[in-house]
């Protein structure tokens, strides 16, 4: 009975599906989903298609290569340049041709080959504490390899993409040897082990175990308005956010980024998709929900996000940062960072 029932139900869907299919967008992203659900919500509600979002955090590259033809994502979204240059690299992103997106992202935020988009902007700050570290005394992140902050300082592992992206703009500025000298007076001036991600440094400044530490913007409003862990609001009330090299060259920043894949079958909907992220619309929630910097410059940050400061930012082109970053990695295996 049970077997005929499924039977009959299966025909019947079957017969349906022309009038009943959903059109979706297979997404490999690099990105937290929760980070990327209220975007992919907003859209769905707007336009009907559906996602389904692979989280891929290692190994996407040779996965794509492995599946060749037989890859079910449309397009990818990625934290830092590195990883979409290298998908771009690897020859498995198409062009965007979107002139939308042209329109709405700055060029020195997109691929010169046009194979990626970034989609947000987060700044790459100093968190130092509010109790222990008067704001003055630390502008430049140059300063961090200092004798003055020995023993002073956390951050998480260096060969982590947003310590290796830093490092790399470094090297792009001053050269490797300088670069090199930088990260060993940093790894010299560490409190503990370099170890956790970015919230577990302000939870030791907080904790009165350092007193400065590497922060991406973003990380602050998530412990500010914290719901699921309350104590990350004391963690956020202990700091304070500097943008450093103001005088200078600008804040270093890191970004999200977008790319449509060669094989998707899909790429129109994914170039739709693609192009709406970089919409007034949606850099607003990445800027109130997500407290990222919007790409388009027609559109501002949340106030909450304004509240931290305005800051000038480093210009310097993303793909040289890829460029960099083997050359970053070595010096930060040589230095233990
Ligand atoms: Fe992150």
């Amino acid at each position: 009975m049970h077997k005929i029932l499924l039977f009959v139900f299966g025909l019947s869907i079957l017969a349906s599906q022309p009038t009943l299919a959903t059109e979706t967008i297979n997404i490999f992203t690099y990105r937290q989903p929760a980070l990327l659900a209220p975007m992919l919500e907003a859209y769905t509600k707007e336009t009907g298609i559906e996602f389904k979002t692979v989280y891929a955090p290692k190994g996407l590259v040779a996965r794509l290569q492995a599946e060749g033809q037989n890859a079910q994502a449309d397009m990818v979204i990625t934290v830092d340049i590195s990883r979409v240059k290298e998908l771009a690299d690897s020859g498995l992103l198409a062009p965007l041709s979107s002139p939308i997106i042209a329109r709405n992202v700055p060029a020195h935020l997109r691929a010169e080959d046009d194979s990626w988009t970034a989609l947000s902007l987060r700044a790459r700050i100093l968190a130092i504490s509010k109790k222990r570290v008067t704001k003055d005394s630390l502008k430049d992140i140059e300063q961090l390899a200092d004798p003055e902050w020995q023993g002073r300082v956390c951050t998480r592992k260096g060969s982590h993409v947003y310590n290796r992206a830093l490092l790399a703009s470094l090297i792009a500025h001053h050269g490797e040897e300088d670069a090199r000298a930088w990260a060993k007076g940093l790894v010299g001036n560490l409190a503990r082990r370099p170890q956790g991600n970015d919230r577990a440094q302000a939870k030791a400044i907080y904790a009165g175990e350092c007193d400065v530490a590497l922060m991406n913007t973003y990380y602050f409003g998530k412990m500010k308005f914290n719901k699921g862990e309350p104590e990350q609001r004391v963690w956020a009330d202990s700091i304070k956010l500097v943008f450093f090299n103001q005088q200078g060259r600008g804040q270093h920043v890191n970004i999200s980024a977008g790319g449509i894949l060669k094989t998707s079958k899909n790429k129109d909907r994914a170039r739709a998709f693609l192009a709406w992220l970089t919409s007034a619309e949606a850099q607003r929630l990445y800027t109130e929900i997500n407290y990222e910097y919007p790409v388009n410059p027609e559109s501002a940050p949340s106030d909450e996000v304004a509240s931290w400061g305005s800051f000038k930012m480093d210009k310097l082109a993303l793909p040289e940062i890829a460029r960099l970053s083997p050359v970053a990695q070595r010096i930060i295996n040589s230095t233990g960072w």
